[in-house]
C-alpha cells in the first residue's frame, strides 16, 4: 500500500512537470493582415489571417499580438487599428484569444509599442516622466487586455536608439549619410529619468494585473535600445514573467545603409562592437543576476538587405561597402527588407529563366557564430547586387541550442507573419519556428 501511494505521489509529480518547459515565445504583427499585394503573383499570399497562424500554435507556449499603442495627450493604451483589433467585422483580438479554446496552455498577450507606434514617439518618454499618465495608460492597458481575453501584457516600450556606428573609417560620406538618416531620432536627455519612470511603470503595472486572476507581465527589449540604461534589472525582474531579448537588427540598411554586416551575429566578429551581437545582450541580463529562465531570446524570420554596386568588395564577406537598401520584397513590400519566403525564392532560379536576374549565393558559416548570408554581384551596368543577412532553419536551431546552451527561458520567433507561414520553400510551414523548437 506504502508502494502504491508512493507510486501515485510519484506519477502525480511526472504529469504536473511538462516534458519541456522551454517557452516559444510567437509574435504576431497584426500589420501583415492588411499588406497590399498588388503586382503579386499570388495575391492572396502577401496576406496573413488569424487562420493562418493555426499550424503555428501547436508549437508556440505564448503568442504575442502585437502591436497596440498609446494615445498621444491622454496616454490611454488603445488599438492602432479599431477596425482590425476590435470592431465587429474583424475583432482579432476576439480571433487570436478565442485560439485558446483550441490550445489550452496557449498564453496571449497584447503587447504595446513594439515600434509599430509611429505617431508623436516623444508620448513614450513623457508618459514614464508622469504618474498621472503611468496610471491612465496602466488602467486603459488592463482594461483592454481583459476585455479582451488577454492572459497579460508585454510592454515592448519604445525608448531612444543607439546611435549607428559605423565599422571602418575609410568611407568619408558614411557619417554623413547616417546622420542625415538619423535627423529624426530623438535623442533622450534624460535617461535617468526615464530608467526610473521604466521601472515605476512595470512596478504599478504588475500591481494592476496581480488583481486580476492568472495575468502575466512581459517586457520585450527592441532591437538597439541599449538595455544598459533603461532596464534596472535587480528593481523590475522580480516583476516580470519575461523578458524577450531582441537581439537583432544590429545592421541595418537604414541604419547603416552605405555598409552591409551581419544583422544578428550571436558572438561578434572580429573588428566589430562589443555589444552589438545576441551574447552581449544576452549577458547584460545574466551579469545583473536576472534568472536565466526568465529571459528569452528573440530571433528574427526576415533578412536585412541592400544594394551592391561596382565600389563593393568582390567577396561579399561583410562587412563590405554597400550603396542603399535592397528594393522590396513581392509580399512585405517593404525596402531593406525581406521575409524568409522571400529570400528563399531568390536562393534558386528554376531553369535559369530568362530575364530573371541569377539567384542569390547562399554563404554558410561553419562557425556557427555570426550567421548566414547570401549575395550576388551586380551586372557589367553595375545593377542588380542584393546582399541580404538572414536567419534560416539551421542559424534559428543554432539560437536556440545557444539559448539552451545558457539555460535561458526559450525563444521568441519575431515574427510569425516573415517565417514561411504558407510552406512555399520546401513544403513544410513554418520551417524557423519548428527548427528553433526542436533544437530547445
Ligand atoms: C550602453 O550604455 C552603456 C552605459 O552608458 C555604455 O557603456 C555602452 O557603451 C552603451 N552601449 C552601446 C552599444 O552604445
Amino acid at each position: 500500500m506504502k508502494f502504491l501511494i508512493a507510486f501515485a505521489a510519484l506519477l502525480a509529480v511526472a504529469a504536473s512537470t511538462p516534458v519541456s518547459q522551454s517557452k516559444v515565445i510567437c509574435y504576431y504583427d497584426s500589420k501583415s493582415y492588411v499588406r497590399e499585394f498588388e503586382g503579386c503573383i499570388y495575391p492572396a499570399q502577401a496576406r496573413m489571417l488569424p487562420l493562418d497562424l493555426d499550424p503555428a500554435l501547436s508549437f508556440c507556449t505564448h503568442l504575442v499580438y502585437g502591436y497596440a499603442g498609446v494615445q498621444p495627450d491622454t496616454y490611454k493604451a488603445i488599438s492602432l487599428n479599431e477596425n482590425l483589433d476590435v470592431d465587429r467585422n474583424h475583432a482579432n483580438y476576439r480571433a487570436i484569444t478565442g485560439f485558446k479554446s483550441k490550445y489550452p496552455g496557449l498564453k496571449v498577450l497584447l503587447s504595446i509599442g513594439g515600434d509599430a507606434d509611429k505617431e508623436d514617439e516623444q508620448k513614450y518618454n513623457l508618459l514614464l516622466e508622469s504618474p498621472q499618465a503611468r496610471t491612465a495608460f496602466v488602467n486603459s492597458g488592463v482594461l483592454l487586455a481583459e476585455q479582451h481575453g488577454f492572459d497579460g501584457i508585454d510592454l515592448a516600450w519604445q525608448f531612444a536608439r543607439i546611435k549607428p556606428k559605423k565599422i571602418r573609417g575609410t568611407f568619408g560620406s558614411i557619417w554623413h549619410g547616417i546622420k542625415k538618416a538619423f535627423g529624426t531620432t530623438p535623442v533622450d536627455d534624460k535617461e535617468a529619468e526615464h530608467r526610473e519612470g521604466f521601472t515605476a511603470l512595470v512596478r504599478e503595472m504588475k500591481a494592476a494585473l496581480n488583481l486580476k486572476p492568472n495575468m502575466q507581465l512581459a517586457i520585450t527589449v527592441l532591437p538597439n535600445v541599449n538595455a544598459t540604461v533603461y532596464y534596472d534589472v535587480p528593481a523590475i525582474i522580480n516583476l516580470v514573467d519575461i523578458v524577450n531579448v531582441d537581439a537583432f537588427d544590429y545592421y541595418t540598411p537604414s541604419r547603416n545603409p552605405k555598409e552591409a554586416d551581419y544583422t544578428a551575429p550571436t558572438y561578434k566578429p572580429q573588428n566589430r562592437n562589443d555589444h552589438l551581437n545576441v551574447d552581449s545582450a544576452i549577458n547584460y541580463w545574466l551579469s545583473a543576476g536576472a534568472p536565466s529562465n526568465k529571459i528569452v531570446l528573440g530571433i528574427a524570420t526576415y533578412g536585412r538587405t541592400w544594394t551592391l554596386d561596382s565600389d563593393s568588395e568582390i567577396s561579399g564577406v561583410p562587412p563590405l561597402h554597400a550603396n542603399e537598401a535592397g528594393e522590396a520584397g513581392p509580399y512585405t513590400k517593404t525596402e531593406g527588407i525581406l521575409s524568409y519566403p522571400e529570400i528563399c525564392a531568390k536562393l534558386i532560379n528554376p531553369n535559369h529563366q530568362k530575364g530573371m536576374r541569377p539567384h542569390l549565393r547562399k554563404v554558410t558559416d561553419p562557425s556557427k557564430r555570426f550567421g548566414t548570408y547570401a549575395f550576388r554581384l551586380p551586372d557589367d551596368s553595375g545593377e542588380g547586387g542584393l546582399w541580404v543577412s538572414y536567419e534560416d532553419p539551421d542559424t534559428a536551431g543554432q539560437k536556440a541550442q545557444y539559448a539552451k546552451s545558457k539555460g535561458l527561458g526559450g525563444v521568441s520567433i519575431v515574427d510569425l507573419s516573415m517565417d514561411d507561414f504558407r510552406g512555399l520553400c520546401t513544403g513544410d510551414k513554418y520551417p524557423i519556428l519548428r527548427a528553433a523548437k526542436y533544437r530547445l
